[in-house]
């Protein structure tokens, strides 16, 4: 062979497996890139997760699975099948999610969710006056669209919801009140909560009368709401209950719950 021709040969040979080892690399460059997508899409999926946890459960269940007479399920078909049609949203169901999220509701768009009263769903972004940041918000918005892949069909595949709850009386709305406000961290009542912190409710509608002189019974729930160290229950210390739910709650809400507490007969 000539010495030109082996040249050629070499050179040609070399110019392949220079080609060859790129291509390789690129297609390795994409896979380590689509890897590198996908952890990051975990990873806010998880953080997601956590700021569900701290925000959402009271109203859409532990498990996003909804609470009867409350919120709507965030994993059910009724969410990603026909949702954003039915309310006449133009663009995409995510973004419908990230807007909901960031200016919450002020009335409930249907009447079976009654949600925290008014407003029914508070807004959660700061932009609004609400405790989330843009990536927080972007993120619980994630975790949302995450359970489109294997959304529930028939909400009765969803668990039984904590407490079923009658929208349509002041008692129905103040047992949901209770539950949404966090009344059942700290207080027991039969069916409802088995909480240890404060002292059981159940009775209570029968005890507050005799708590304090010159207080009705309804006075009484209503001062132990909004200044609960004016009066301790007998084994509890000051300030173990919040101090702010007069300030957090509106008249109509105490009103509710109020009504529901009198209801409370059974010890
Ligand atoms: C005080 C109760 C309450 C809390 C807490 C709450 N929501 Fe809601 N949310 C509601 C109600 C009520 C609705 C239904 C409003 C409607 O039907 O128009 C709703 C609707 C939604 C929707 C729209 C669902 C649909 O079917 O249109 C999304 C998404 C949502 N909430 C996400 C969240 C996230 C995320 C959090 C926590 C950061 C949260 N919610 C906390 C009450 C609440
Ligand atoms: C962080 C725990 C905590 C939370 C949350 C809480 N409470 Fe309490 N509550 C207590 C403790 C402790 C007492 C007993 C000390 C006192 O009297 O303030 C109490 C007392 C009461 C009493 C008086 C009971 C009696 O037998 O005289 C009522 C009524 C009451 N709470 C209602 C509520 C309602 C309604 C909510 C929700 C809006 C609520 N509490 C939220 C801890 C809590």
């Amino acid at each position: 062979m000539k010495r030109v021709q082996l040249e050629i040969i070499l050179g040609t040979l070399f110019v392949f497996l220079s080609a060859l080892i790129l291509i390789s690399y690129a297609t390795q460059e994409t896979s380590r890139l689509a890897e590198y997508e996908v952890a990051q899409e975990a990873e806010l999926i998880e953080f997601g997760a956590s700021i569900y946890e701290n925000n959402c459960t009271s109203c859409h269940g532990d498990f996003a699975q909804g609470i009867a007479g409350i919120a709507p399920c965030l994993r059910c078909e009724e969410l990603f099948d026909g949702r954003i049609e039915a309310i006449g949203w133009e663009g995409e169901l995510e973004d419908y999610i990230v807007s909901v999220v960031t200016t919450g509701r002020q009335v409930s768009t249907r009447a079976e969710y009654f949600g925290g009263g008014s407003p029914a769903m508070p807004t959660w972004s700061e932009k609004f006056g609400g405790p989330l940041r843009d990536d927080q918000v972007r993120a619980v918005s994630a975790y949302i669209m995450n359970f489109q892949a294997e959304a529930l069909g028939e909400v009765a595949a969803v668990p039984p919801p904590p407490i079923a709850i009658d929208s349509s009386t002041p008692e129905g709305l103040g047992r949901a009140q209770f539950v949404i406000s966090g009344c059942t961290a700290c207080h027991a009542v039969s069916g409802v909560s088995e909480a240890t912190i404060g002292p059981s409710l159940n009775g209570i509608a029968t005890r507050a009368e005799t708590r304090v002189e010159g207080l009705s019974a309804a006075e009484y729930i209503l001062e132990s709401i909004i200044d609960p160290n004016a009066y301790l229950v007998e084994g509890y210390g000051a300030d173990i209950m919040l101090q702010t739910f007069g300030e957090s709650m509106a008249e109509e809400d105490f009103n509710n719950l109020i009504a529901y507490l009198l209801t409370l007969t059974e010890e």
